[in-house]
């Protein structure tokens, strides 16, 4: 069986969104203390570009989570593979997804870091497949609303394939 990858997001048009999403994150974020939390790995590629587009001297941190298995269907269950490195308590919190689909994973995030006393939560995702949402979670800085397909590329895998493409795509089965 072989696959063919079917661009729907090109290079230059996520290049042109991030630049704008880092122009609006670097205004609203001002005279605050950012920290961005990074959701492994799928948004490794995003982080790295958005960070640069942003021009406040913020902090990064990771979080290595789980919710898929080798399919395309999420399992609800929301796993922490790997916890920040320091606390964010007083900080503004700004969570860099790949992609909000059912929002399980968003809305376990945000509890979770509610408890820990930050000063503000928000987030900051690529896409959103509203099509799939099981529970309603606010994107407060999306890049760009798609159809329910199963994309890849930019960070995003298939079965851990293909986060390499420079670009983000669909996986037809030829
Ligand atoms: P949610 O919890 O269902 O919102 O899904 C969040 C996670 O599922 C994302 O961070 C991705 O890692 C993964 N995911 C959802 N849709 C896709 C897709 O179309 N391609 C690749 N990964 C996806
Ligand atoms: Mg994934």
């Amino acid at each position: 069986m072989s696959e063919r990858i079917v661009t729907m997001l090109s290079q230059e048009a996520i290049a042109a969104r991030v630049k704008e999403l880092g122009a609006e994150i670097t205004a609203a974020y001002r005279d605050k203390n950012l920290t961005l939390v990074v959701v492994l790995k799928g948004s490794f590629v995003f982080a790295a570009d958005l960070a640069r587009a942003i021009d406040l001297p913020l902090r990064i941190d990771f979080l290595g989570v789980r919710s898929y298995g080798e399919g395309t269907e999420t399992s609800g269950v929301v796993q922490i593979t790997q916890d920040l490195s320091k606390p964010i308590a007083n900080e503004d919190v700004l969570i860099v997804e790949d992609i909000v689909d059912t929002g399980l994973t968003i809305a376990h995030l945000m509890d979770l870091f509610r408890t820990r006393n930050p000063h503000s939560v928000k987030v900051c995702s690529l896409l959103h497949k509203p099509a799939r949402a099981r529970v309603s979670v606010q994107v407060d800085y999306l890049g760009f609303t798609i159809e329910d397909k199963f994309v890849v590329g930019y960070g995003l895998d298939f079965g851990e394939r293909y986060r390499n493409l420079p670009f983000i795509g669909v996986v037809e089965r030829a």
